[in-house]
């Protein structure tokens, strides 16, 4: 990858000083920022022609194609595989999670928890600020993190906490943790935009999103909006799978849930945001308290079996409960013995639960 970077944006056919500079004011110095712009991006921000974006992400996406960072149109299965060997995974310190990801949070991709208030959405995050620091042989990713803040949930004091807990130097684990506190859904919008840039210069390996969709929730209100949200939600999810697969990072988001007053059999609650987030999440898991303990349930994933299994929160941020702790292995079940136990579970709530809010019920069909 350093090959590519090294390689100046201006070596580009058709940039200039004027594109150049155009380029830096939108946040983009660099051929792998490039590469992951869409063409509305350069023009609707930027003020490029269609024909000079469309020219300068294909130029950059031809070079980094050379250079072996970005597939080829083509590519075969056996050089997917090369590329997917690239892949690191990240430990969450509690077994049974890591067991449900098959051994850690994955480079690659971007991975999504969603659950109601305490489910440890942001407990979680916490946590992979810690072990994504550590190094690869102790399954961790070997660099910094980049925390975006939109709910001010981020506390120091916390990460501290779980450093200590774990015998670890607590000043090393928060200098190496950079938190960018959003208060808008637009200035999120910009973060998203210049993280190349960010990446890069503080040797980011985890992003975390802690969440995804409260600012834009909360600003675009009411049924006209909606598909201006979920447009702009679109573009911040493309953009941090592009980034989580050309950097080799991984990306954590957290989004919060709505009720599914169309839910007849099964839990009626379901992520907020629509497809839009779930399609563009490579894996999505469901985070519901129980008891003392959490349940993590893989809802969606390319590659993982149905699984659920159980964790908590502890002093050192994720770790098991007693008993199974023992018995370490996730739960795996037939996805016909889940859903059969998930409509039991909550066929007593199923009826109850209807939605005042319009608007939200119909985010799944943008
Ligand atoms: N130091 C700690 N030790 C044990 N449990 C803790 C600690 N700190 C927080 N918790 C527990 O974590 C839970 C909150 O989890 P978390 O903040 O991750 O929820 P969340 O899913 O992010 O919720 P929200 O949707 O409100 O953001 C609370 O039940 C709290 O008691
Ligand atoms: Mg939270």
């Amino acid at each position: 990858m350093s090959e590519a970077i090294e390689v100046d944006i201006s070596d580009l056919p058709g940039v200039g000083p004027a594109t150049r500079a155009k380029l830096e004011a939108g946040g983009i110095t660099t051929i792998l920022d490039l590469a992951a712009s869409t063409v509305n991006e350069l023009v609707d921000n930027l003020g490029l022609t269609d024909e000079t974006a469309h020219n300068l992400i294909f130029e950059s996406q031809r070079l980094l194609r050379e250079k072996g960072i970005l597939e080829k149109d083509l590519v075969s299965a056996q050089e997917l595989f090369d590329r997917r060997a690239q892949m690191v995974r990240c430990t969450t310190f509690s077994k049974n999670l890591d067991n449900l990801f098959l051994g850690g949070i994955e480079t690659q991709a971007v991975t999504e928890f969603y659950g109601e208030f305490g489910s440890g959405k942001t407990q979680i995050c916490h946590t992979l600020c810690i072990s994504a620091q550590l190094p690869v042989e102790e399954r961790g990713l070997a660099g910094g993190v980049l925390y975006i803040d939109t709910e001010s949930t981020f506390r120091p004091e916390r990460i501290a906490q779980i450093a200590k807990t774990r015998s670890m130097n607590t000043d090393t684990m928060l200098s190496n943790i950079h938190v960018a506190k959003v208060y808008n859904a637009s200035h999120l919008e910009l973060i998203i935009k210049a993280l190349g840039n960010l990446i890069q210069q503080n040797g980011i390996k985890l992003v975390v999103v802690d969440s995804i969709i409260s600012l834009h929730r909360a600003e675009f209100v009411g049924r006209g909006t909606l598909s201006e949200r979920q447009q702009k939600l679109n573009g911040i999810m493309h953009r941090l799978k592009r980034i989580a697969e050309i950097y080799n990072i991984a990306v954590v988001i957290t989004n919060q849930v709505q009720a599914s007053p169309d839910t007849f059999f099964g839990d009626p609650t379901k992520a907020a945001g629509g497809n839009i987030i779930g399609h563009a999440s490579t894996y999505r898991v469901y985070l519901r308290k129980a008891g003392q303990e959490r349940k993590a349930i893989m809802i969606d994933s390319p590659c993982h079996p149905y699984g659920d299994t159980n964790f908590m929160i502890t002093e050192g941020g994720i770790g098991d409960p007693e008993e199974s702790t023992k018995k370490s292995t996730a739960s795996w079940k037939s996805s016909k013995a889940a859903v059969a136990e998930k409509a039991e579970k909550s066929s007593s709530k199923k009826a109850s639960s209807k939605s005042d809010n319009e608007e939200e019920d119909s985010e799944a069909a943008e």
